[in-house]
């Protein structure tokens, strides 16, 4: 059942081609994981399994509109670094930002590709939305950059190699398809 649910979602996330038009020309976007926010209800259960504080820079991989990082700003007034390969992701995350009121100095919203960011060091949590081909790319990465103590929440798609310290089931209404949540804390030396 669990299996079949997930299937359904994977199908809903994948195999739309987003195009978008930059400065008068169509420019194709190389992005197979289409836009689905993170419920705000999942968005609050996410931070609270990361043990937010105020000391913390979160790291949303595939922000969208930037719900996850200008929550967090908002309600613990942390750092967010919010990364899309969508510009239309970065123009909703700006709208968002002024919706929630917080500025630049707490929210710095890029765009690019985040399996490509320069700085994922400084990161202290990490969340994420993403499907499974994303998530197994990923993985090295959280191996290996990442400092001892960071936390990472993905919803709905695991790391394929890394278990979870955490597993949460979340329905977020009565009737409507659960939710999974996971986290893990990084441990032990960085690797050089
Ligand atoms: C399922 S949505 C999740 C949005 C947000 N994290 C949330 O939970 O509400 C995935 C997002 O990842 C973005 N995305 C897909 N591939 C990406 C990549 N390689 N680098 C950066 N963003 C990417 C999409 O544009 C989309 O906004």
């Amino acid at each position: 059942m669990k299996h079949l649910l997930r299937t359904a979602l994977l199908a809903t996330l994948v195999g739309v081609s987003l195009w978008t038009v930059s400065q008068g020309q169509e420019t194709k976007v190389a992005c197979r994981i289409i836009y689905v926010p993170t419920e705000q209800v999942v968005v609050e259960k996410m931070l609270e399994m990361a043990k937010i504080k105020k000391d913390d820079i979160v790291f949303d991989l595939g922000c969208g509109d930037g719900r996850i990082v200008c929550t967090a700003a908002k309600k613990y007034g942390c750092k967010g670094v919010g990364v899309d390969i969508d510009p239309a992701r970065i123009k909703d995350s700006l709208e968002t930002m002024r919706k929630f009121e917080v500025t630049k100095e707490l929210v710095d919203i890029r765009q690019g590709d985040a399996l490509k960011v320069k700085d994922l060091e400084k990161a202290s949590v990490i969340m994420l939305y993403m499907l499974p081909e994303f998530m197994e790319k990923l993985e090295p990465q959280m191996k290996g950059r990442l400092k001892p103590g960071t936390r990472i929440v993905a919803h709905d798609y695991p790391f394929p190699n890394m278990e979870p310290d955490q597993v949460v089931e979340f329905q977020v209404m009565e009737g409507a398809r659960p939710k999974f949540l996971y986290m893990w804390t990084v441990r032990g030396q960085k690797k050089q």
